[in-house]
């Protein structure tokens, strides 16, 4: 998706030019003539950005500023000033007001630019950041509740299915069935928690991709069932090597593969296709003929015990996607209600992880 850039200025011309350059560089952009339009805007186009005047009638850049920057809702959009040659003040006083940057007017197009593209930047790693030490808390709680849960759960499967054996009376059978279908759903969830905990640590070594997907996709063939699923796999011959676990890699996908399996009411086509992309990147793309999904359900569909299914655990995709994350890879997807989903994950074969050259 592209960034969303707000551009708040009572100055026809600036807006104008301002507007015109972020356009091309690739933004989304909308325009506000003063800090009441540009309050009300920001409710509606949810920017990652404004840039703002501060000179300005109604409500000037300062007022703006503080006002986005106290509310917990609007706080991390980030804001560049533009202030005016020499005036120390309004530097001072928008980096007070917590505007992240300042450009000095008059400003050269090219210099906007850059300043933009860089906060930008900060701004996506700041927030893989929090995403990662997210998931790190979470990891340890969840992996002490498992531990506290697991001897009971033991515990309580055992005796009800005991029960269930010498039992006659046909309502307490009910119960117990119910018991026993509860039990069996939160053995899943600890079987995946330890899932999860066995993909924290990687062993890398350089391996072939298009091999790791041959055998994911065999065995998902076995959870097919009484289903007409052809899964097709369009492999690049000669793929370049790469650092990887291959076993952490075949779960991830496996886990892929076995949600377009269950997205397939009764027929339907899954393929999995190796591809190159620019630079030193390597597709992988996981597409079906399923159900879909709405894209307030795509939103979520990453984070840990999201799930729409009766019996899931809702860590498929978090385990798939911490895997892909520690090969230097990220992952989206693509879904409409009623079509199908694709899943594109893409490999950065250069970067911190480069493999061995003999291995590329
Ligand atoms: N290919 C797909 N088509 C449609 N919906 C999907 C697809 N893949 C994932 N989803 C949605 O995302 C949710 C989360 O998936 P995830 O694999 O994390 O958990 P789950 O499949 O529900 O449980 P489990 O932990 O057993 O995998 C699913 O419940 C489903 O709603
Ligand atoms: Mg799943």
């Amino acid at each position: 998706m592209k960034p969303r850039i707000l551009i708040v200025d009572d100055n026809e011309k600036s807006r104008f030019l301002l507007s015109e350059k972020m356009t091309a560089d690739g933004y989304q952009v909308d325009t506000a003539k003063d800090g009441v339009e540009g309050l009300e805007k920001v409710e509606k186009f949810r920017p990652d950005l404004v840039l703002l005047d501060i000179m300005m009638p109604r409500m000037d850049g300062y007022e703006m500023c503080r006002r986005l920057k106290s509310d917990e809702r609007t706080r991390y959009i980030s804001v560049i000033m533009l202030t005016a040659r020499g005036e120390l003040d309004d530097k001072v006083m928008g980096l007070e007001m917590g505007a992240e940057d300042y450009i000095v007017k008059p400003y050269s197009l090219v210099e906007v630019s850059a300043r933009v593209r860089s906060l930008l930047r900060v701004k996506m790693l700041q927030t893989k950041l929090r995403e990662a030490e997210k998931m790190a808390v979470l990891g340890e709680m969840v992996d002490q509740i498992a531990h506290e849960v697991r001897n009971p759960l033991v515990s309580i499967g055992g005796m009800a299915r005991r029960l269930y054996e010498h039992e006659t009376n046909p309502d307490h059978r009910k119960y117990l069935e119910v018991m026993m279908a509860y039990v069996e759903r939160l053995e899943k969830m600890m079987e995946r928690i330890d899932e999860y905990k066995g993909i924290l640590t990687p062993r890398m070594r350089p391996g072939n991709i298009n091999q790791v997907i041959e055998e994911a996709v065999e065995e998902a063939r076995k959870f097919i069932g009484e289903k007409d699923i052809t899964i097709k796999t369009e492999l690049m011959p000669g793929v370049p090597e790469f650092e990887m676990d291959s076993a952490h890699l075949r779960v991830a996908l496996l886990n892929l593969l076995h949600n377009s399996i269950d997205a397939i009411d009764r027929k339907g086509e899954i393929t999995i296709s190796t591809l190159p992309a620019e630079g030193n990147i390597l597709v992988v793309k996981i597409r079906d003929t399923g159900c879909g999904m709405e894209s307030e359900v795509a939103r979520r569909i990453f984070h840990p015990f999201f799930t729409s299914k009766v019996t899931g655990a809702g860590l498929g995709l978090t385990i798939a996607y911490r895997v892909i994350e520690n090969h230097n890879g990220d992952i989206e997807v693509e879904s409409e209600k009623g079509k199908g989903t694709t899943f594109t994950i893409r490999f950065h074969l250069t970067g911190s992880r480069t493999p061995e050259p003999s291995s590329l």
